[in-house]
């Protein structure tokens, strides 16, 4: 028992320090926007959480495939010097009403525009194999893996680390019936590490 619970008393220590290891004050994020899941005038918020009006996706006529996308371009800066920054996890709620044999991919890369050719990609997948269709509201979690984390360059004296860019896309499948998928809204969150 004792030792259960010390444990938990050391993991729960651990993830406050990790978490405590990030720029104070926090950093500034400024973001657009662009892609086809998100066209001009369809999209708000700010930062870091977006809403979309116009990000759904149909795929109705069976072997027919739809992708959409919206890319994120954030512009990270006033962390101080001596910070690297990296998208961690992306959240995103919609629905889905999935036919048959119908599935939702959903892939989240990341990569600063300093060095783009560093990219990681996280894969999800919601596959309908029943009987019947599913129709349901979707929660989206991707936590990005720790060897799929790409860093920004340092943060220079005027603390600016980067342009981040985001691209969350959806490419929805079908081999018969119909289906349709729609992301109402997007969230991004970022850890940080000395450099
Ligand atoms: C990023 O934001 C900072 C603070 O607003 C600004 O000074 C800087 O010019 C911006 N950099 C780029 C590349 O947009």
């Amino acid at each position: 028992m004792h030792t259960v619970s010390l444990a938990a008393a050391l993991a729960a220590l651990s993830s406050t320090m990790v978490m405590a290891d990030s720029p104070d004050p926090s950093p500034a994020v400024s973001t657009s926007l662009s892609g086809n899941g998100c066209p001009q005038g369809s999209a708000s918020g700010s930062d870091t959480s977006f809403t979309f009006t116009r990000f759904s996706a149909n795929a109705a006529d069976g072997s027919t495939r739809q992708t959409l996308n919206c890319e994120a371009h954030s512009n990270v800066s006033g962390s101080g010097a001596g910070w690297q920054v990296a998208v961690s996890t992306v959240d995103a709620k919609g629905h889905v009403t999935l036919d048959p044999g119908a599935r939702l991919d959903y892939y989240t890369t990341t990569f600063f525009s300093q060095n783009a050719d560093v990219s990681g990609t996280t894969h999800g997948v919601i596959t309908n194999n029943g009987a019947t269709t599913l129709d349901t509201p979707i929660t989206i979690h991707q936590v990005i893996p720790a060897n799929k984390l790409v860093y920004s360059p340092c943060s220079t004296s005027s603390g600016y680390a980067g342009i981040s860019n985001v691209n969350f896309r959806i490419a929805l499948s079908n081999s018969n019936g119909a289906a349709n998928a729609q992301i109402y809204n997007e969230q991004l969150s970022y850890t940080w590490r000395r450099c």
